[in-house]
């Protein structure tokens, strides 16, 4: 019977653990994400290659929510590529996380 309550208890709580939008980004995956992808326009560092892209070490366009840096990243603008198909949303948002750290 304790056994029982026991693993009710488990799965009880369990989807606290599970619930998708509010589960934290992998902060490591978005600097693989970033590294693979990213960095070859906005530098190692954030310190971006060019003055016409966004240097997020300057924090340039990181005033922006994640809704919207999201929106930016899935569908790119001008020389920015468009990642949508290529990273999924839980991988930008990974890499949305670091270029917090940045
Ligand atoms: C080929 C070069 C290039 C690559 C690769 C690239 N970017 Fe960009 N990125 C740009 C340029 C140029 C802009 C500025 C476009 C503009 O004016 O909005 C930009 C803008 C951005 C912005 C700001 C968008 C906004 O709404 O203000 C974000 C965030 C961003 N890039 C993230 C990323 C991430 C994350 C990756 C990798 C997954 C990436 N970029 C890869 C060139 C690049």
């Amino acid at each position: 019977m304790q056994k029982l309550i026991l693993s009710l208890a488990v799965v009880a709580t369990l989807p606290i653990f599970w619930s998708a939008p509010g589960a934290a980004a992998d902060r490591q995956n978005g600097r693989a994400m970033y590294e693979t992808y990213c960095v070859g326009c906005h530098g190692e560092a954030g310190n971006s290659i060019d003055p016409t892209i966004p240097n997020f070490a300057n924090g340039d366009r990181l005033f922006q929510m994640d809704s919207q840096l999201l929106e930016s990243i899935r569908s790119g603008n001008q020389t920015m590529p468009a990642f949508r198909g290529l990273l999924s949303d839980r991988e930008i948002r990974d890499v949305i996380s670091y270029l917090r750290t940045l």
